[in-house]
């Protein structure tokens, strides 16, 4: 008997196959009886017939239930107009009888299906985002691959802060020392890059930030990628690129996955180079004339990056910032004003899913910055000790995984978007 996964049917009509699997709905009429299966791979029908299956498959096929583990064996038939396939069954082994499921068919609540994340995570639509979040991860590798990027692994548990030091978890490093969970593998890539020139880091980040919106979490998987002898101009053209790249893959391999999640795909086919462009300024000038009230040092709000990309296809990148409400280690124009940065802002409200910048790289200028922030010198002395030894102009940016993949899915929420989410109320579980 070959064991095969549903994927394979197209490839064994007409042959008995074994397809091991669950039971997620089925529905009996007394002689015939439709199970719901899935495997992991997909969903299929299989049918057992009464009067073709012996009273012992029969009897067994009866005291499934829903999530029942199942081993079947039959046929695999074509659905005669739809590119469907079915299982006349023949033999049926049930490897455990579920218990009454408590997800139901009915309308849940998020906060009842987080606390059920354990079991939710095998519904079709929680199935779909995370083949599509395992195709943006490959797929960004790819791209990066392809691009002279090495894959290089940043430490979790540092001693200092990246983005800004009210977002630590802090812990008792031993007894000796705190320590604080990383926040973005940025500084440690900056130093892989005068050995390998272009590196990327791929982990989970955390930070306590207090935010309670649909797009904060507060540990999140984030991608950091840094390239020397890149400025902010090219900076942003890796960004572009490596998006557009992500979402052809994902519209070449998800298909299937997409229409269970009902995302429409014009907007994501629309994704294109060059995405829009427009200076911090130019945006609160903008979103003044729409009616935010933002000022010229204001961070972008949800709703101020929303309006901002209302009528734009494609992703808009905000650069230039007023250099006093970005990160001290940002390089700053001649100005000395504003920082050489870009915030990628994704179309259709699903805001900010790209933060990056090209780095100061000159000793004295990141010293004063350092000294500016009232950061603790010590920490950073190995940091600034790359700008002594063969300094070169270099940039860098972070993908936020669940914020585009929540694009992507067209998922309101991001908490969706990651296996077991982590927010400023949720730990569990
Ligand atoms: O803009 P951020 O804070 O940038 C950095 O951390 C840089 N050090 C990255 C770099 O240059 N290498 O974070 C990068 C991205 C954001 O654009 C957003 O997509 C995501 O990370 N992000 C979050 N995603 C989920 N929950 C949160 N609380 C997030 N905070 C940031
Ligand atoms: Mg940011």
């Amino acid at each position: 008997m070959t064991k095969i996964t549903i994927t394979q049917a197209a490839e064994f009509i007409g042959q008995e196959v074994q397809i091991q699997g669950w039971v997620y709905n089925l529905r009996s009429s007394g002689s015939i009886c439709f199970l719901q299966v899935r495997d992991g791979s997909g969903f299929m029908q299989a049918i057992v017939n009464k009067s073709s299956v012996s009273a012992d498959v029969w009897q067994t096929a009866e005291k499934a239930t829903i999530e029942s583990s199942v081993i079947l064996t039959g046929q695999i038939s074509k659905h005669p107009k739809k590119e469907e396939y079915e299982l006349q069954v023949s033999g049926i082994q049930l490897v455990q009888i579920a218990e009454e499921y408590p997800i139901g068919k009915k309308e849940h609540g998020p906060d009842f299906l987080l606390d059920q994340r354990h079991l939710w995570l095998r519904a079709p639509s929680q199935w779909a985002i995370q083949r599509i979040r395992n195709t943006v991860i490959n797929s960004i590798y790819g791209y990066l691959n392809l691009n002279g990027f090495t894959k290089i692994d940043s430490p979790i548990l540092t001693p200092n802060a990246c983005e800004g030091t009210t977002e630590l978890f802090e812990i008792n490093y031993f007894d000796w020392a705190k320590a604080y969970l990383s926040q973005s593998g940025q500084l440690y890539i900056e130093a892989a890059i005068f050995s390998l020139g272009r590196v990327f880091d791929f982990g989970p980040v955390f930070r306590a930030e207090k935010s309670k919106t649909r797009r904060h979490l507060t540990e999140f998987w984030m991608m950091d990628a840094e390239a020397a002898f890149v400025e902010h101009e090219e900076n942003m053209k890796i960004q572009e690129n490596l998006i557009c790249f992500v979402i052809e893959k994902v519209l070449e391999q998800n298909q299937k996955e997409l229409a269970i999640l009902e995302r429409d795909l014009e907007p994501l086919k629309k994704i294109k180079a060059p995405f829009g462009r427009m200076t911090h300024a130019e945006a609160v000038k903008k979103l003044n004339q729409l009616g935010s009230d933002i000022k010229a040092d204001d961070d972008l709000g949800a709703d101020d990056e929303t309006l901002l990309t209302q009528d734009s296809a494609v992703p808009i990148f905000v650069e230039k910032w007023p250099a006093q409400i970005k990160a001290f280690y940002m390089k700053r124009d001649e100005s000395g004003k504003v920082a050489l940065c870009d915030d990628l802002i994704a179309p259709e409200g699903f805001g900010e899913i790209i933060g990056g910048s090209q780095r100061e790289d000159d000793y004295q200028t990141l010293l004063e910055r350092i000294k500016e922030h009232k950061l603790p010198l010590d920490e950073f002395q190995w940091y600034l000790d790359l700008r002594k030894y063969g300094s070169v102009p270099h940039s860098g940016f972070g993908i936020g995984l669940e914020r585009l993949v929540g694009w992507i899915c067209g998922t309101h929420h991001i908490r969706e978007t990651i296996p077991f989410p982590r927010m400023i109320n949720r730990i569990r579980p």
